[in-house]
């Protein structure tokens, strides 16, 4: 994939610790040979990077750092501001000076020891509500709406030489999107920089948003930055919502798990026909799309086996479960040969 688009965009795969520790020598020589561009799955993340006030853990962040830098890939950092898998030691912090300290500490640590190392931080992720308001996080809580500025100034001292973004889910909703062009345009009107915004794109078969992708394409590049769609899956199981809420769960059920013993031919057909479509898509603006990342490697490694309900049998990658090229994968390329 990375040699089929090397001419348009980068192509990236978030990564778990038994990748980065290369534990599986399979599961090496297919990320060598598929991708140039990495993201931590979860490393990077505040509960496992900063775990307590004055204490720091770089072990695994830092083997991916010289994984990529050995194989000469691109790394996004991500993230640094998060309310989600945030450190339960923040979350108690009650004086809104102690958490700005912290706050201010996190960015600073973190993003001046990566600097000139990785390419790009996820600044700032998941600010907004579905209606385009801003999310009544603990960041917002204590430091105000302008905390995302702020996140941005702390990563821009820190990290001169790393590109800044933001990334969400659905932020090619039209609410949501109107949101993000606001949020975006109230970092620019403070004179603190932002290179690119990130499409997660969590997406469902049969039902991915082209039209909604295209026009958001093209209103984020309007304002001078790059796009990326930083943690594409197309996932194939029911679900009764959109998005991408970590928090957000369902209830076990036999019925929400219907391919435990195998996805039938059809699905992933459909899934292909997404897959083919999307790419499609991102090959007409490639002047504007830097850098298509798949939220995983393999329908095994997928989040989604887990999210929003636990222990199921989900298929939304481009590699089964046994490193094969799904259909999806082979339409994928067809749009080059
Ligand atoms: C997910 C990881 O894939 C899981 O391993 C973890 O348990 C929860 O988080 N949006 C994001 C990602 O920005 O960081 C999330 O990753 C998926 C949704």
């Amino acid at each position: 994939m990375k040699n089929t688009f090397k001419n348009e965009f980068k192509i990236g795969a978030a990564l778990n610790t038994a990748q980065i520790e290369e534990r599986d020598s399979k599961m090496t020589a297919l990320i060598m040979q598929q991708f140039n561009a990495l993201t931590p799955e979860n490393v990077m993340k505040s509960e496992v990077i900063h775990p307590a006030w004055d204490t720091y853990d770089f072990t695994v962040a830092d083997k991916l750092v010289a994984f990529a830098q050995k194989n000469k890939m691109e790394l996004n950092g991500h993230t640094l501001i998060w309310h989600s898998q945030l450190s339960p030691f923040a979350r108690k912090i009650n004086s809104v000076d102690s958490f700005r300290t912290f706050f201010t500490n996190h960015i600073k640590t973190i993003a001046s020891r990566y600097d000139g190392k990785i390419f790009s931080w996820d600044v700032v992720n998941e600010a907004l509500n579905e209606d385009g308001t801003m999310r009544k996080s603990v960041f917002l809580e204590k430091l105000g709406e302008d905390y995302v500025i702020e996140a941005f100034r702390l990563a821009q001292q820190a990290a001169p030489n790393t590109e800044l973004y933001y990334n969400d889910y659905n932020n090619e909703q039209p609410a949501k999107r109107n949101g993000c062009i606001q949020l975006i345009k109230k970092i620019q009107a403070a004179g603190v920089r932002i290179d690119g915004v990130g499409i997660q794109g969590h997406w469902h078969v049969g039902k991915v948003p082209l039209k909604e992708i295209e026009e958001s394409i093209e209103a984020y590049d309007a304002l001078g930055l790059k796009v990326m769609f930083t943690e594409l899956d197309i996932e194939v199981l029911p679900r009764n919502f959109q998005g991408a809420d970590v928090n957000q769960r369902m209830a076990t059920d036999p019925s929400l798990n219907p391919y435990v013993n195998g996805i039938p031919a059809n699905v992933l057909a459909q899934q292909a026909k997404d897959y083919e479509n999307l790419f499609r898509l991102f090959l007409k603006h490639k002047d504007k799309v830097t850098r298509v990342t798949l939220w995983g490697v393999d329908d095994g490694q997928s989040w989604l086996n887990d999210w929003p309900v636990r222990g199921r049998t989900n298929y939304p990658l481009l590699f089964d479960r046994t490193l094969t090229p799904k259909p999806a994968f082979e339409a994928v390329l067809s749009l080059k040969n």
